[in-house]
């Protein structure tokens, strides 16, 4: 039986991973950390209020008194690290934010583990989630990413998520602390707020609204699905060895303009309107050091912790639309606010 603290639980992956863990590890305990930042929704989270075996804190991860009484109070032996800024879009128009939660967020949460982990006991664990966004950007020719990559953030969320790698990696071999690091493709699957692409032109072609495509539209994402992810985590957390980091992804890449056509399509079937969604598409200027390429190679998640996707592209984009029709009341809500503000910042459009 574990006891784990999951950060960043109210967020897309979070919320994924706190569900998925509870329906197949009943006997675990687990309490989710969360700042609630405009990404954390608790309504992401509703219906497991009631279980005697999990537990919600709102707190911040800069919060090291917090986090020195959490840890010991609940005799955590498991972390997995999800809390972080995580928006590159953002992190252009204010990085400070990221420096905070990924950089000094990370710290203190390493710091408060070597302190409450000073008698290490077997099977205590340290996973922290981390992007593929790290390495940088491939040309079309290049082998996808693996473990020893080098690190080449080019934007302040990547360069913050980087820092915050090198943090965990100091701290497995100075001060011996049990952690993994994951480095992970994109995700998209049900809970993903609506700022990022597949949420967002779910959302605008069901509003008829224009569908903004950065650039030429050709950037490449290798998208795997968020239950895929946790899996992934699920398998590093039992099998992994200490001190390594893993790629996970699921050898899908894609140009940003085929998903989004994809979308469309995928609506159009669904609930016919009078012209075709994809006419909704509209080139906007592209992002500054917008990444041309991601893509993972996944060979030791699959050889050495079996670990392998299980959903077929189309089908979870699919149970994705679905999704997002079924749950429009969480997205108006989570849009509400703070959102409509960077919306209007960020594609420069009234905020009505
Ligand atoms: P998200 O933005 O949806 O959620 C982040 C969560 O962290 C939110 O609930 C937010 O309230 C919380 N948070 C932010 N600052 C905090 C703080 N100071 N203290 C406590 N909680 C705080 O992000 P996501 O897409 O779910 O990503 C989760 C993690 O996975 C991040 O570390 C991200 O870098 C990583 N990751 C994401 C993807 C992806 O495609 N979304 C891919 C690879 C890795
Ligand atoms: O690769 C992993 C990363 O994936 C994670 O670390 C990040 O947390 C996550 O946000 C994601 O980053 P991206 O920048 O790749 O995701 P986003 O959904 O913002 O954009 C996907 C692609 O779509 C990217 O090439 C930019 C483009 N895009 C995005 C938006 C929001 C558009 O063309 N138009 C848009 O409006």
């Amino acid at each position: 039986m574990r006891q784990l603290l999951v950060t960043g639980g109210a967020g897309f992956i979070g919320s994924n991973f706190v569900r998925y863990w509870l329906a197949h590890h009943a006997d675990d305990r687990l309490v989710v950390l969360d700042a609630l930042t405009y990404a954390g929704n608790l309504e992401s989270l509703s219906g497991l209020e009631s279980l005697a075996n999990y537990q919600f804190i709102h707190g911040d991860i800069c919060d090291a008194e917090l986090l020195e009484e959490i840890l010991p109070e609940n005799d955590i032996d498991t972390i997995v690290h999800f809390a972080a800024e995580s928006h590159v879009d953002r992190s252009i128009l204010g990085p400070e934010a990221f420096i905070r939660t990924n950089v000094q967020g990370t710290f203190t949460l390493l710091e408060a583990a070597r302190k409450a982990w000073v008698n290490a006991r077997r099977g205590q664990r340290l996973v922290h989630v981390s992007t593929d966004e790290v390495f940088g950007s491939l040309e079309r020719h290049e082998p996808p990413f693996t473990e020893t990559s080098r690190y080449r953030p080019n934007s302040p969320y990547a360069a913050s998520k980087a820092a915050a790698d090198h943090l965990v990696r100091a701290y497995f071999h100075t001060y011996g602390l049990p952690v993994l690091t994951t480095n992970c493709s994109n995700n998209y699957g049900p809970y993903q707020f609506p700022e990022k692409l597949i949420p967002l032109t779910i959302i605008n072609a069901l509003e008829n609204k224009p569908i903004p495509v950065y650039g030429d539209g050709c950037n490449v994402r290798d998208w795997l699905h968020v239950e895929d992810h946790c899996r992934g985590i699920e398998a590093v957390l039992a099998a992994g060895e200490k001190g390594q980091t893993y790629s996970i992804g699921a050898s899908n890449e894609r140009e940003n303009l085929d998903i989004v056509q994809q979308i469309c399509n995928c609506l159009d079937g669904m609930l016919p309107s009078k012209r075709p969604r994809r006419d909704l598409i509209t080139f906007v200027t592209d992002r500054p050091g917008h990444d041309r390429r991601y893509a993972i190679d996944a060979s030791r998640m699959r050889n050495e912790l079996g670990w392998h996707p299980t959903y077929a592209f189309a089908d979870g984009l699919e149970q994705t639309v679905r999704w997002y029709l079924a749950h429009r009341r969480w997205w108006e809500r989570v849009r509400r606010g703070d959102y409509r503000h960077y919306y209007a910042q960020q594609y420069g459009v009234s905020e009505a």
